[in-house]
């Protein structure tokens, strides 16, 4: 058994403790534990590993904007110890055989852990896939996205993901309510995909919601809350919804489906994410390559990166006081490992021995230049992140003081 010993988040507070950990499980938790390797991190918080289940690492086919090795390793620094990654990549994971290649290709490339979510096109014959550990679902267009939004077919579709007691992820806008029209600005582009396509596309989901479990995709909107609070869906919201706006001047780099929005329904967001009522903080980490998105606004592709500073930019919120950081820990850990069944997300016996270690007094400020994606530019660009100095995956030490310690650990989760 080896030892790491800290301030160990454990039982939604702050302790100081030991885990114990063997065969990549945590296997103890306690005041004094002794171990074949102790690692003594005194002071500093021992946290769990942050799931994110919101990524496009791009792999295969998009490879010049991120692949698996880059976008996992970018995981990793932000101290996220398992992503799901998006189905939307070129050929798209949506059949059997694409889903393979893909368990193939990326079959030991990752850094940290990792789920394969196949998308549903009109065409998908659900069952047929095989074991997933979810599916995804675009009722409106992003990029390279095949669409799935004709009421009967849906309706068909989530009764096979009912079936197979999967959850599945929706990019909730409404296709038909999407103006196609030259945009030129940040305003522009949420005009032509306006807020009420979402909310539209949140009730008729909602009234599906005895078909499967449904999880809403990045929510962008004040208005969104109420509706899905009480309506039996999980959702997401991205630190780019929670923290960005569209009056900031980002231009075509702020570019993203669903648009960032006002100033209200930012800080909406926030404050719900704060009072821990959105269950789940995805980054939707979507790298487009700087010379594509700095463009003309109108031919700049929709996406922004994330996967490396969401998690670790909330924990500096934490140490500043916005947020609890059980609230963090439920909504970046716990909630995304329970909604997919994954064995991880906590400090516990018996679960995935995925830790962080983090001290706070270290706080870093955001740099493009600094991060690990291929993409190489941040919409957080000077904000503040507290990022781990250790990281555990399933109990081996991979990354210590901003280097990796071992070869690429990362394997396809198992779910329950
Ligand atoms: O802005 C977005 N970019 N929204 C999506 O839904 C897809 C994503 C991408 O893959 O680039
Ligand atoms: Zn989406
Ligand atoms: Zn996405």
């Amino acid at each position: 058994m080896d030892v790491v010993e800290g301030k160990l988040f454990f039982q939604g507070r702050l302790q100081k403790a030991c885990v114990g950990m063997e065969d990549g499980r945590i296997v103890s938790v306690r005041k004094v534990l002794k171990g074949d390797q102790h690692f003594d991190f005194g002071e500093r918080l021992v946290l769990p590993g942050a799931v994110d289940p919101h990524v496009h690492f791009r792999d295969p086919g998009m490879t010049h904007k991120e692949d698996f090795s880059s976008g996992s390793l970018s995981a990793l620094h932000g101290g996220v110890t398992c992503v799901l990654d998006m189905p939307n990549t070129v050929p798209p994971v949506i059949d059997l055989s694409s889903l393979k290649e893909k368990r193939e290709s990326v079959a030991g490339r990752s850094w940290v852990d990792y789920g394969i979510i196949a998308g549903i096109a009109p065409g998908t014959d659900v069952p047929s896939l095989g074991p997933c550990v979810s599916y995804k679902i675009f009722l409106g267009s992003s990029t390279q996205s095949v669409l799935l939004d004709e009421d009967a077919v849906l309706a068909r579709a989530l009764d096979a993901v009912g079936r197979s007691r999967r959850p599945v992820s929706v990019h909730a806008e409404e296709g038909s309510m999407l103006l196609r029209r030259e945009e030129r600005s940040l305003r522009e582009h949420e005009e032509c995909r306006p807020r009420e396509a979402e909310l539209s596309a949140i009730q008729r989901l909602a009234s599906y919601s005895g078909r499967a479990r449904m999880n809403i995709c990045h929510v962008s909107c004040k208005e969104a809350l109420p509706l899905l609070a009480g309506s039996g869906m999980t959702f997401e919201a991205t630190p780019h919804h929670m923290l960005l706006d569209s009056s900031m001047g980002l231009g075509p780099w702020g570019k993203v489906n669903p648009p960032l929005r006002r100033r209200a329904d930012r800080e909406s967001l926030f404050q719900a994410f704060c009072r821990g009522q959105v269950p789940m903080l995805a980054t939707d980490h979507a790298p487009h390559a700087p010379e594509e998105k700095d463009k003309d606004f109108n031919e700049a592709p929709s996406g922004v990166p994330g996967v490396e500073t969401g998690f670790a930019m909330m924990l500096s919120l934490v140490r500043k006081g916005f947020l609890s950081l059980d609230v963090l820990i439920r909504a970046a850990c716990h909630n995304p490992s329970l909604t997919f069944g994954l064995n991880k997300g906590d400090i516990a016996e018996g679960l995935d021995a995925d830790l962080l270690v983090v001290d706070p007094r270290q706080t870093t400020v955001v740099k493009g230049r600094d991060l690990h994606s291929k993409c190489g530019w941040t919409p957080f660009e000077g904000r503040e992140a507290l990022f781990p100095q250790a990281v555990f995956l399933r109990g081996n030490l991979v990354l210590r003081d901003g280097q990796t310690m071992s070869e690429r650990r990362g394997r396809e989760v198992s779910y329950a």
